[in-house]
């Protein structure tokens, strides 16, 4: 049976949600379904700023960062008023299912939706990968890249001029990116939010490290762990140590995807017509074990993303 889809970009944008948007309009397009796309997340809902969508509107995106389909952070979402706007507008125009591609936010907003008998299916993607029940979220390969790139031109400094550097990532809540950004680059310590950082352990080490003419070092901070800034004054005022700070910002947020936030990405779009063509709503695409699975949404956003405590010991391991 014709099914009518809309697809919204929700949240901080990630690179890979073009490839997402793309997979999900060529799907639907081979299963006879129509596609609109909603303008600026949830607030083009609740504007009713709709287009229409086919496969010619999202050919060459798949390599581009950001979303063709803008994104936003609604607040009016959030409210009785915004919400009862936003399913009118999908009644409005008919829509049998939406499709949000976004982060934990956006996924939370989704299910107050489907409490208005809306049927969604949800897409996580953001590059702080703190989506329970998936592994991993679009967007998050790609800013681990970015940011290790980075960290490799900062390390050349570093070394040139005996400096430590305290490199502030992205990730107001949680430390999954500043944990695999850490590994990857060979970082000295990492800071995640999850975990109360002892700033006599890495005085000590940083003191050790003196005695051993190791002279510079790369402190990776999740920006969720407070001012990095202030950290640095401390580090200076405890160990004479004149450590410079560098936050990366949104260069983590953007920039063309990698392979394998492409390919996940496509594979979730994929999947998630494949659910809306056997009728399956309230649900959210994920990635277990490399395996493409859905979970209810209830499920995903009633849960608690852990930090992957082995991985933060392999960067303190590594370094001392
Ligand atoms: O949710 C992804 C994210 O990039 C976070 O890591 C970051 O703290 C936040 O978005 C920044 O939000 P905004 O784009 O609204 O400044």
């Amino acid at each position: 049976m014709n099914k009518k889809i809309a697809i919204v970009t929700s949240g901080g944008d990630a690179p890979g949600m073009n490839a997402c948007i793309r997979a999900v309009v060529r799907r639907a397009e081979s299963c006879g379904f129509e596609v609109v796309g909603v303008m600026n997340g949830y607030q083009g809902l609740i504007d009713e700023t709709l287009i229409k969508m086919d496969a010619r509107t999202v050919s060459g995106i798949i390599q581009h960062g950001g979303t063709i389909l803008k994104s936003s952070r609604c607040a009016e979402i959030r409210t009785p008023a915004g919400l009862s706007k936003a399913v009118r507008t999908l009644k409005k125009n008919k829509i049998d299912f939406l499709v949000v591609i976004g982060g934990d936010g956006s996924i939370k907003a989704a299910e107050r939706i489907s409490k208005y008998n809306i049927s969604v299916v949800c897409i996580p993607a953001s590059i702080d990968n703190d989506v329970f029940g998936t592994d991993e979220t679009i967007g998050f390969d790609t800013a681990i890249d970015t940011a290790v790139d980075a960290i490799d031109k900062i390390r050349d400094t570093a070394t040139s001029f005996d400096r430590v550097f305290i490199v502030e990532v992205m990730g107001r809540e949680h430390g999954f990116l500043a944990a695999e950004i850490g590994l990857a680059s060979g970082a000295e310590f990492v800071l995640v939010p999850e975990i109360k950082y002892e700033m006599n352990k890495i005085v000590d080490e940083l003191k050790k490290d003196q005695k051993k003419k190791k002279t510079s070092a790369v402190i990776v901070f999740a920006e969720g762990c407070g001012d990095a800034k202030k950290v640095a004054k401390q580090i200076l005022t405890l160990t004479g140590i004149d450590v410079k700070v560098s936050n990366l910002g949104y260069i983590q947020r953007g920039g063309n995807p990698s392979a394998r936030s492409r390919n996940l990405a496509s594979r979730f779009g994929s999947a998630a017509v494949d659910l809306i063509s056997t009728g399956c709503k309230n649900r959210v695409v994920v990635l277990q074990k490399n395996e493409i699975k859905s979970l209810p949404i209830q499920k995903v956003i009633s849960g608690k993303k852990k930090i992957d405590t082995k991985t933060l010991k392999l960067v303190e391991k590594l370094a001392v």
